[in-house]
């Protein structure tokens, strides 16, 4: 693969800055943020008063911790712009969260939250090896989930060429991909496999296609199916975090030089890690919760924000701005069998070792009695179908699954094509235990 180390000069200035240029940048702008917070938004003020802070007590980043956190639920209960802190007229464009239950929760952004966006995804494209001039296949949905659209201001932002393809009519990606011949292209790793599957189809060899860089993130996904799209693509394939309530894509990004975490662009979004059972702030290197607040966020700034994610801080290494290690699943993902605590991600990792099985799976959870089941439903390789092959593939697979991760679980190997396939993010979770 072609190595895709920036040239000098092409980074921002702030990429490369010390840490001490950075957290004086980030003092200064979170001083701002809170204060704009909470002299515009009801929500904020209240909040801030219940507890007695005031913006002007904070001297120091640590001082942050003295503020109460947002969560999902506030943004519910103040459905749908009850927390904004400009006039509704002064916002550019709305978003709304991808939750299938309920009401969705809505954010909004003005001119300039737009246009700092379109920055940070263009250098986190730049960061996966994209450069001015490249062609970039936008495979994220379009329309209230921010994917597609935060990809494609930030493709323009650093001067490519956008296909805004969107999700969906998988044999046409593919028809265009050829014809079109795009280098980047920008999709969730788990719609990638159906692009794969539709490129085997076609009888068309992927390791031939235009693509260089594969740019992933809105779902987790392992370094072992890094390797399976790296392999069968012959590109590099990098990770892209972000989310609605921050900003959407482009909060942290990996680069292709180094691929060991993602950089958080520290310059717009501050990360914590806590403790979620006590909310308390952990030191860089531990596991835990991941927190954001904006610095320059106009529309609807975000203090304190608990993500859900779990994940740690770690420090720079391709760019000076701390990183997070890839996430490993969220809360809310978070299965406990027997005591045991599985997230899909492991079981993904284990089904890619396995030879005659192909990347596609869900996990359904039942109730036997008043014990929980898990069972993974995976596809089998055509090359792998007989019935002794699928026997073994399901012996090493429940080996794995219960040696690794510890719990004992039901494999059911289905047909290639078995599986429900993603054109967004992945559903990996099917839970039919009763409600109690
Ligand atoms: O998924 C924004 C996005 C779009 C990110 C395209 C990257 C690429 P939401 O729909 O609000 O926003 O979902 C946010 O998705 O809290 C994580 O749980 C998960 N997520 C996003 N990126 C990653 C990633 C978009 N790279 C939620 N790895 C987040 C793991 C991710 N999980």
């Amino acid at each position: 693969m072609e190595d895709l180390s920036p040239r000098p000069g092409d980074l921002d200035a702030i990429e490369t800055a010390s840490r001490d240029e950075i957290a004086a940048l980030q003092l200064d702008r979170m001083k701002w943020s809170l204060s704009h917070a909470y002299e515009n938004s009801a929500f904020y003020r209240a909040r801030f008063d219940e507890v007695g802070v005031l913006p002007s007590d904070l001297k120091s980043l640590a001082d942050l911790a003295k503020f109460p956190f947002t969560t999902k639920k506030d943004l519910r209960d103040t459905y749908p712009f009850g927390m904004f802190a400009v006039p509704r007229e002064k916002l550019t464009r709305i978003h709304g969260s991808s939750g299938t239950t309920g009401k969705p929760t809505v954010v909004g952004y003005t001119q300039k939250d737009i246009d700092i966006w379109a920055d940070v995804v263009a250098r986190s494209i730049r960061a996966a090896g994209g450069r001015r001039g490249d062609m970039v296949h936008v495979a994220y949905g379009y329309g209230l989930f921010t994917g597609g659209l935060g990809a494609h201001y930030g493709a323009e932002r650093l001067g490519c060429t956008v296909v805004p393809m969107s999700g969906g009519m998988t044999e046409r990606q593919v028809t265009l991909m050829q014809d079109f011949k795009p280098r980047i292209i920008m999709v969730t790793p788990s719609y990638m496999l159906s692009i794969l599957d539709e490129f085997r189809r076609q009888d068309i060899d992927p390791r031939k296609s235009s693509l260089a860089v594969g740019i992933f993130g809105a779902e987790p996904w392992t370094n072992a199916m890094r390797q399976e799209i790296e392999q069968s693509f012959d590109m590099h394939a990098v990770d892209i975090y972000g989310l609605s309530e921050v900003m959407g894509p482009g909060v942290a990004s990996e680069c292709v030089e180094t691929k060991d975490g993602l950089h958080v662009w520290e310059d717009h979004f501050y990360p914590e890690i806590i403790d979620p059972a006590t909310g308390e702030v952990l030191p860089d290197g531990e596991m835990g919760e991941l927190v954001f607040t904006t610095l320059t966020k106009e529309g609807l700034p975000i203090i304190r924000y608990r993500t859900r994610d779990l994940t740690r801080l770690l420090p720079g290494t391709a760019r000076s701005m701390r990183r997070i290690e890839k996430i490993t699943g969220r809360s809310d993902d978070m299965m406990i069998l027997r005591g045991v605590n599985v997230f899909p991600t492991q079981i993904e990792e284990q089904i890619l070792k396995c030879r005659g099985l192909a990347p596609h799976f869900q996990i359904e959870l039942s109730r036997a009695g008043r014990m929980d089941q898990m069972t993974v439903h995976v596809e089998c390789t055509p090359g792998a179908a007989d019935e002794i092959a699928r026997a073994s593939s399901a012996r090493a697979l429940a080996h794995y699954i219960k040696s690794v991760v510890g719990v004992t679980t039901r494999i059911e190997i289905r047909d290639p094509g078995g599986v429900a396939r993603s054109e967004g993010k992945a559903k990996r979770v099917v839970d039919n235990r009763p409600k109690e």
